[in-house]
């Protein structure tokens, strides 16, 4: 099989094209990938109040993320345990039960099944409505994010990031009361693989000049050749997670926020979190396996300074080759009204489904993940190899391995170890982020590593 012969190429930079966009790899990333790892269902504040719900995915598992009557938040499969038809079909909404379409079994939003229709005449009474409740998932928080799992004896949320937190919180800690969503999510098909999503919000900077060099040309984009390469790469190793930080250097602190983010960042963020971020022009992030964020700034007046927005995005896997796009805008919780509609309305023209930078995006990933469907696709190797022997910063205050510049291959050759780590651990065993080769090999170790 091609992917146990990946585990010897990827250490040299290569990587068979066929894993984006192979029916049978999907097959294997819903069996051993998406049933193991931690995957994102929801921000709370999408649902503040007692009774708020919104459906969401595990895979191809339609999940319900709900708040009881107590505040307390849970997920359920949503699948009724009669016969296992979908309990709740509005994607949204506020509800203090769910009844099944069927033949109206009725579960509180517990979870407990608490209403069976004809109980007495068909059960004879005798039904044990505790045993059949809806099955609840495994969920665990970070900043206002909820995550689930349906992996029961996967590592707790907090070890499964790994320290990421310390990068993440660039784009979740605004301020001391963090993030809420604008409004509920975009959502769009596009016939892409997920994985080259989530790859290029792990940090490629390498495509930006090019792809949207119009945003350079044009002045939406102000940043310049000069520094655009300058900044950190960083990714945690074994995990998956990595991200990308461009640096404009010898500006005020925190620029093209508002004065009252800046602010916000000085109060919420640490000392060593503020030396890493305080001359962030963009930074892009991946959280294995399909979550990412960008902050970045764009300019309604070509040739001004612009605005900072952030996106918080999810590639949901739709089959072999497609993908389910999600897309929220972030805003601080702290700010104004009007300040949060403005970042919404920069965020819609670059990253909105008719933002600018969007529609280069996928022209260039619709395109590629049809390529790399081709018969022969698992014999064609692709090129990761930057920064194959580079040394990781020995001074930098965050966790995992960071280098500079900031475009750099080293993270993704740390994704797709994790994932093929996934992929070639069997069911029921457990996945060992130590074995996941490391992503680079600097120059004195080399003849070691050979
Ligand atoms: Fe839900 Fe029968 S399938 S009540
Ligand atoms: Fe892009």
């Amino acid at each position: 099989e091609y992917l146990v012969k990946m585990r010897e190429t990827l250490p040299k930079g290569r990587i068979p094209a066929k894993i984006f966009n192979d029916p049978q790899v999907y097959q294997l990333e819903k069996e051993r990938l998406f049933s193991r790892a931690w995957v994102f269902l929801a921000h709370e504040s999408e649902i503040p109040q007692p009774g708020d719900y919104v459906l969401r995915w595990i895979a191809d598992l339609s999940v319900i993320v709900v708040r009881d009557e107590h505040g307390q938040i849970r997920a359920f499969r949503n699948a009724c345990t009669h016969r296992g038809n979908q309990v709740c079909k509005a994607e949204m909404g506020n509800a203090s039960h769910f009844r099944c379409s069927y033949h109206g079994w009725t579960f509180k939003n517990t979870g407990e099944l608490v209403g069976v229709p004809y109980h007495r005449e068909v059960y004879r009474g005798q039904l044990d409505k505790n045993e059949w409740g809806l099955h609840p998932v495994r969920i665990d928080t970070y900043a206002g994010l909820i995550f689930g799992t349906l992996d029961p004896n996967a590592d707790s949320l907090e070890t499964y990031l790994g320290g990421f937190q310390f990068y993440l919180d660039f784009f979740l800690r605004p301020g001391p009361e963090g993030t809420e969503v604008y409004a509920p999510p975009e959502r769009w098909v596009a016939d892409t693989d997920w994985k080259i999503c989530a790859e290029n919000f792990g940090g490629d900077g390498y495509h930006t000049p090019v792809a949207h060099q119009f945003g350079f040309a044009l002045g939406f984009y102000p940043s310049t050749g000069r520094t655009h390469f300058m900044g950190f790469a960083a990714h945690i190793p074994g995990r998956g997670h990595c991200i990308g930080i461009g640096h404009t250097p010898g500006l005020p602190p925190f620029p093209g926020f508002p004065p009252e983010v800046v602010e916000g960042y000085q109060q919420a963020l640490t000392p060593e979190q503020i030396s890493v971020f305080r001359d962030a022009r963009m930074a892009v992030a991946t959280v294995f396996p399909n979550l990412s964020f960008l902050i970045q700034p764009f300019s309604l007046t070509p040739g001004k300074p612009g605005l900072k927005f952030c996106t918080m995005r999810l590639w949901h896997p739709r089959g072999p080759g497609r993908i389910e796009m999600w897309t929220w805008c972030l805003v601080p919780k702290h700010i104004s009204p009007e300040l949060k509609r403005e970042i919404y309305r920069v965020y819609s023209l670059a990253f909105g489904a008719a933002g600018t930078f969007e529609q280069d995006d996928f022209e260039n990933w619709t395109n590629l993940s049809r390529q790399n469907a081709a018969f022969n696709a698992d014999t064609f190797e692709l090129a990761y190899l930057q920064g194959l022997d580079w040394e990781p910063l020995s001074d930098f205050p965050g966790p995992g391995y960071a280098f500079t510049p900031y475009v750099t291959e080293i993270g993704f050759r740390n994704l797709w170890g994790t994932w093929l780590n996934y992929l070639l651990t069997p069911p029921g065993e457990r996945v060992d982020p130590t074995k996941v080769p490391p992503a680079f090999y600097p120059t004195k170790h080399a003849s070691a590593a050979e």
